[in-house]
């Protein structure tokens, strides 16, 4: 376990001004995302699109990292030069996706745990090889009748701390994210108290397993409204919300925080972080670790073609700026700037 090598990572991944691209979804999500632009997805085609989100000149002003998936990070740009290679030279640091995913949990109906730290440990080490020099696991939380139960805020908890500890043993700085849903139909006071809980059963397990929280990266939902709540909590009720249950759960000396966009708009997405960046004496640095609200105008305009690769890498540019201007609170201010 590295020390310095762990407090040099969490703190580059939260550089004033920058954030992380989460680019580490599944096969099988990819197939989706793909799909809804008409465009094929193979092996190829994820290298193809990935490249050219990793390759858009000037992204590394605002990007201090990307998440991978375990194909991407044995991948190359259309030069031959490995993924995580080629990030390292523009200042990007490269990181990794780990779990295998969220299964039902048994007993527990509608709720899911994360799977995959059998074997993590030969795994990370490969990854260091690689690499690869932070990583991710998510776990879900899902809001409902009668649930999240106690017994899936615990086991994955439980999960997310073993996960660090390993990450940290192999001086991989590990990015833990207990995600609340945003789907149902739950007001934003039922996600206040939902997120409270499972960060704070999250903070417990880390601090059983030994895992040292300066060397850790939260990456967490925001407190927002249901998708289908007929109230919808506004940028700034969001942000004093999700603020609360930062500032009562998350450990002041730990060296930052990231937020998930999780099927927010992109604009939503980038307004709600502004707002929390905007707050004055926060104990960390805050910002963005977004995949859809990064991706999507970049994903529209490539729809698998490879003449469309230069207009997407504008549109993934535009938002990463933005984000990156959010990210230090400066968002409202350079908009109003441009319409005046
Ligand atoms: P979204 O920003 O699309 O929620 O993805 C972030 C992520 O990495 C979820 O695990």
């Amino acid at each position: 376990m590295d020390k310095a090598l762990l407090s040099k990572t969490a703190a580059a991944m939260v550089a004033r001004g920058k954030g992380v691209l989460a680019a580490d979804e599944s096969s099988g999500t990819c197939e989706k995302r793909f799909k809804s632009v008409g465009a094929e997805c193979t092996e190829e085609s994820r290298r193809s699109y990935r490249g050219l989100l990793f390759t858009t000149p000037g992204v590394e002003q605002f990007l201090s990292g990307v998440i991978l998936f375990d194909e991407t990070l044995r991948q190359k740009t259309d030069d031959g030069v490995p993924f995580p290679d080629y990030m390292a030279k523009k200042g990007i640091l490269p990181g990794i996706k780990v779990d295998k995913g969220a299964m039902d949990l048994a007993l527990c109906p509608g709720e899911k745990v994360t799977e995959g730290l059998d074997g993590l440990r030969a795994r990370l080490a490969d990854y260091f090889k690689l690499g690869a020099r932070f990583a991710k696991w998510r776990a879900v939380i899902t809001i409902g009748d009668g649930i999240p139960t106690a017994a899936c805020i615990e086991a994955n908890a439980h999960a997310l701390a073993r996960y660090a500890a390993l990450c940290q043993e192999a001086s991989i700085v590990p990015m833990i994210e207990p995600e609340v849903l945003l789907d149902g139909g739950h007001t934003v006071e039922r996600c206040e108290e939902v997120t409270e809980a499972a960060l704070r059963a999250t903070y417990a397990a880390m601090a059983s397993q030994q895992v040292s929280v300066e060397h850790l990266i939260l990456k967490t939902s925001m407190v927002v409204s249901g998708k289908d709540c007929a109230r919808q909590a506004g940028v700034d009720e969001v942000a004093e919300r999700t603020l609360r249950v930062l500032k009562s759960t998350v450990p002041a000396k730990q060296p930052g925080i990231v937020f998930l966009s999780g099927g927010q708009s992109d604009e939503a997405a980038t307004a709600h972080l502004n707002a929390m960046a905007s707050m004055p004496g926060l104990p960390w640095p805050l910002t963005f670790s977004y995949s859809r609200a990064l991706q999507n105008p970049a994903l529209k305009t490539w729809r698998g073609q490879a003449a469309n690769a230069a207009a997407a890498q504008k549109a993934f540019h535009h938002r990463a700026r933005m984000n990156g201007l959010a990210a230090q609170g400066k968002w409202q201010a350079a908009l109003e700037k441009q319409a005046a």
